[in-house]
C-alpha cells in the first residue's frame, strides 16, 4: 500500500463492472412484465397541433396506451423561475402549442419496443404552423440582457473602455462565431419506471440525482420522498443530463396509468432536440495594448441563442473578467429568443466558447505587436482578480505557460505564418491559455464499518465516467487507514445523503470533502472503542466564505501543431500538449482522462463539430452521428496532459480544484491559432471545416471578410 492513496493513479474501481457488462445503465434495467414507450416528436418548429389522430396507433399490435396532449394526466405547469432549473416541473404533452422542432407530441406504449416503434409511425398529427425565428443573426434585433446569470452579472465595466482603446498602440476588433453543439453522450437518456402504491421507483440516467428526483416529483405533484431515483451508472453526461427529459416523465406517467413497468429511451436523433444543446454565439472582442504588449483595454461582448420558451445565457465573457490585467474593461451578455430547443450547460458552459474567441484575439494581438503569444500572456498576468479586486486562491498560469512552451518545443514555431511546409502540408504551431471557474457546493456522505473492517460509503452523487467512484474510495481508504479494497462506494440513489451531483466540475471538491469529513467522524467513533462492527457516521461538508474572499479558478496552457493539406483544406492535428494547474490531483489517471477528453473536444470545436439549423423549419438537420462530426481515433494523434503539483487550501480540505471542464477551455483556440500559423489567414467562424480553410488559402480576401 502506498503511503498515500490519494494522488495515486489507481485504476477505476468500477472498471471491471463496466467492461464485463455487469454495470447496469438505465436502459439495461429489467422489470417484471414491462411495456415500452416510444416518443413521437413534432415536425414543425412553431405553431399549434390542430388535430392528433391516434386511432390507427391504438389498434396496432401490442399497443396498450397512446398518450397525447388530449389525454395526458394533469401535471404541474412549466415555469421559468426557480432557484434550481434542473429541479423544476417538466410537464410533457401538456399543451397543443409547439415550441420547437422535435418536441414530444405523443407517447406510444406497447408490449415490445418494436411494436411501439412501429405504432409510433401511425400517429397522425396536423399542425397550424407559424413562421418561426430560427437564425441567431436574424434574431439579433430581439437580443436582451438575460434576467439571471449563474455567475456574476450580465455586464461588467471597469475604467473607461474608449480611452483604453484609444491609448493602445495596437488594437484588435474581431468577431468570432461558434456553432450549436449537441452533448450526445454515448448512453442515450433512458428511464424505467414502476409504481408500488403511491411510491415511484425510476431508473434514470441523471447527473444530478437530487434535482432529478425533485423535478419528477414536482411535475407529478407528489412528495419528493415518494420518488426513489436510481442512477448508478451514467454513460456520459457533459451537461446533457443535468436535467431530466420526456423519457423520465412519460415513463412515470405511463407506468402509473398502466400499473406496469414502462421503459422509455430516447433515440439518437431525438437526443438532438428532446435534450438540450450548447447555444451558438456571436462574440466581439476588442483589445488594445501598448508597444510592449501591456493591455490597456479588454472588451468581450457576447450574443447567444436562447429558446423562446426558456431563457438560457451562454456566459462566454465571464472568465474574461478574471483572465488578464487591463485598467479598462467591458463584458456584456445578450440573449436572443429563438424557436429552437432549449439551450443549457455543456462542458465548461460559457468558458469553453468564450475562450475560443478571447484566446484567438490574444493571438491576433501578439502577431500585430510581434510579441511571442506566450510572452504576451505572461506580460498581462494580473496580481489579483482584475474585476473583483480580491486575491487569487492559487494561480499557476505562468508556470503552465512556461512549462508547456519548454516541453512542446515552442521556440521552433515559425515566426512568419505560412512559411513552414512539409510536402503538400502547411505546418503551424499555436497556443492558448485556459481558465475555468472553481466551484464547490454543500455535500453529505454516510460511511459504515462492519465487523471485518469493510467500509461502505453512500451518497447520491453520480459517476458520469469521470472516476467519482474511485476517488471517493481513495479518500475513504486513506482517511481510515485501510487498503482501498476494503472500501465499497455506493452512489446514485436518491435515498442516500444529498450531494450536488456531477456538474460544473464541483463534484470532486464537494463530495470528497464530505467523504473525508464522514470518515474522520467514523474514525473518532472507532477510536473511542465503539467498533468495528456497524459503526456509522454521516457528515455534511460546506464551502465557507473562501469563495467570496478569493478568486478561484483552475488554469492551463495548450500547445498544438497542425498540418493543413494545401489541396483539400483538411486540417490535421499532429500533436497537442496541455499543462494544467488544478491544485492537488486526487488521481492522475482519472484526471488525465478528463483533461485529454476535454482537449479532444476542443479539437472537435475547432475543426469538426456543429449542429446545423435548417433555417426553414428550425430543425437540427445533421441530427445523427453520421452528419454530426466528432473526432475519431484517426483524427487524434499524440495528446498529452501534464498536471503541475499544487494544493489549493481555499478550495477544499483536500486541496483539489475542478478538472472535468478545464481541458476543453482554450483547447480549440490553440488549434485555431496553429491554423493561422500554418496558413497565415484568420478564420473566425468555428469550426474550421475544409470549405472555410480552402477559401482562406485560395481566396484569402473572402475568408478575411468573415
Ligand atoms: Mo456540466 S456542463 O455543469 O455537466
Amino acid at each position: 500500500m502506498p503511503d498515500t492513496i490519494i494522488g495515486q493513479p489507481i485504476d477505476r474501481i468500477d472498471g471491471k463492472a463496466k467492461v464485463t457488462g455487469a454495470a447496469r445503465y438505465s436502459g439495461d434495467r429489467r422489470a417484471e412484465h414491462p411495456a415500452f414507450g416510444v416518443i413521437v416528436t413534432s415536425t414543425i418548429g412553431r405553431g399549434t397541433i390542430t388535430k392528433i389522430d391516434i386511432k390507427a396507433a391504438e389498434q396496432a399490435p401490442g399497443v396498450v396506451l397512446v398518450m397525447s396532449h388530449e389525454n395526458a394526466p394533469a401535471q404541474a405547469p412549466f415555469k421559468q423561475e426557480g432557484e434550481d432549473r434542473h429541479a423544476r416541473p417538466k410537464p410533457q404533452l401538456a399543451e397543443a402549442r409547439i415550441h420547437y422542432h422535435g418536441e414530444p407530441v405523443a407517447l406510444v406504449v406497447a408490449d415490445t419496443f418494436e411494436q411501439a416503434t412501429a405504432a409510433a409511425r401511425l400517429v397522425e398529427v396536423s399542425y397550424q404552423a407559424e413562421a418561426g425565428l430560427y437564425e441567431l443573426r436574424e434574431g439579433r434585433r430581439l437580443a436582451y440582457p438575460p434576467s439571471k446569470m449563474p455567475n456574476g452579472k450580465a455586464d461588467s465595466k471597469v475604467g473607461d473602455l474608449e480611452r483604453g482603446l484609444a491609448e493602445g498602440a495596437a488594437r484588435i476588433d474581431a468577431t468570432y462565431t461558434t456553432p450549436y453543439q449537441s452533448h450526445n453522450p454515448m448512453e442515450p437518456p433512458a428511464s424505467l419506471a414502476f409504481w408500488s402504491g403511491d411510491q415511484l421507483t425510476i431508473y434514470c440516467s441523471a447527473q444530478l440525482v437530487d434535482s432529478a428526483q425533485k423535478s419528477i416529483a414536482a411535475t407529478l405533484n407528489i412528495p419528493a420522498d415518494n420518488v426513489e431515483l436510481v442512477s448508478e451508472f451514467v454513460g456520459g453526461g457533459f451537461g446533457g443530463k443535468l436535467s431530466i427529459y420526456g423519457d423520465a416523465i412519460l415513463a412515470a406517467l405511463a407506468a402509473r396509468q398502466l400499473k406496469r413497468p414502462v421503459k422509455v429511451t430516447l433515440t439518437r436523433q431525438q437526443m438532438f432536440s428532446v435534450t438540450t444543446h450548447r447555444a451558438s454565439t456571436i462574440q466581439r472582442v476588442r483589445l488594445a495594448a501598448s508597444r510592449d504588449g501591456t493591455l490597456t483595454a479588454i472588451a468581450h461582448e457576447v450574443v447567444s441563442q436562447s429558446a423562446r420558451m426558456d431563457e438560457y445565457v451562454e456566459t462566454a465573457a465571464v472568465s474574461t473578467r478574471a483572465m488578464y490585467a487591463a485598467p479598462n474593461r467591458l463584458t456584456t451578455h445578450r440573449v436572443v429568443p429563438l424557436d429552437l430547443p432549449v439551450a443549457d450547460s455543456m462542458r465548461a458552459p460559457g468558458d469553453a466558447v468564450g475562450q475560443l474567441a478571447l484566446e484567438q484575439a490574444m493571438d491576433e494581438l501578439a502577431y500585430k505587436l510581434d510579441i511571442d503569444p506566450v510572452e504576451l500572456r505572461i506580460r498581462n498576468e494580473p496580481t489579483q482578480d482584475p474585476e473583483k479586486g480580491v486575491p487569487f486562491s492559487t494561480r499557476a498560469l505562468v508556470a503552465c505557460l512556461q512549462t508547456g512552451a519548454e516541453k512542446f518545443g515552442w521556440e521552433q514555431r515559425p515566426r512568419v505564418p505560412g512559411t513552414l511546409k512539409d510536402g503538400q502540408w502547411l505546418v503551424g504551431l499555436g497556443m492558448a491559455a485556459a481558465i475555468r471557474v472553481n466551484l464547490r457546493r454543500p455535500a453529505a456522505a454516510k460511511v459504515r464499518m462492519d465487523e471485518d473492517r469493510r467500509v461502505t460509503v453512500e451518497m447520491d452523487m453520480t459517476d458520469i465516467g469521470t472516476g467519482s467512484y474511485t476517488i471517493f474510495a481513495q479518500v475513504a481508504a486513506e482517511t481510515l487507514d485501510l487498503p482501498i479494497e476494503s472500501v465499497t462506494v455506493k452512489l446514485g440513489h436518491s435515498s442516500y445523503p444529498d450531494t450536488p451531483g456531477s456538474g460544473g466540475s464541483f463534484g470532486a471538491a464537494s463530495c470528497c470533502s464530505a467523504v473525508q469529513q464522514a470518515c474522520l467522524e467514523l474514525r473518532k467513533k472507532v477510536d473511542a472503542g465503539r467498533g468495528p462492527g456497524n459503526v456509522q457516521a454521516e457528515a455534511t461538508s460546506e464551502p465557507g466564505d473562501a469563495f467570496k474572499k478569493f478568486s478561484q479558478h483552475s488554469y492551463g496552457a495548450h500547445f498544438a501543431e497542425v498540418a493543413i493539406d494545401s489541396t483539400t483544406g483538411e486540417v490535421r492535428l499532429r500533436r497537442m500538449l496541455g499543462v494544467f494547474d488544478a491544485g492537488r490531483i486526487l488521481n492522475p489517471k482519472t484526471a488525465r482522462s478528463q483533461l485529454i477528453g476535454g482537449m479532444i473536444w476542443g479539437v472537435s470545436s475547432a475543426l469538426h463539430e456543429q449542429a446545423v439549423v435548417d433555417p426553414r423549419y428550425g430543425s437540427f438537420v445533421n441530427h445523427d452521428l453520421a452528419g454530426y462530426h466528432v473526432p475519431v481515433h484517426a483524427d487524434i494523434p499524440a495528446v498529452e496532459a501534464i498536471m503541475l503539483a499544487g494544493f489549493d487550501d481555499k478550495s477544499n480540505p483536500l486541496g483539489s480544484k475542478g478538472v472535468g471542464e478545464l481541458g476543453i477551455c482554450g483547447a480549440g483556440a490553440a488549434v485555431a491559432n496553429a491554423v493561422y500559423n500554418a496558413c497565415g489567414v484568420r478564420v473566425r467562424d468555428y469550426p474550421f471545416t475544409p470549405d472555410k480553410i480552402l477559401s482562406s488559402i485560395l481566396r484569402p480576401n473572402v475568408a478575411q471578410r468573415r
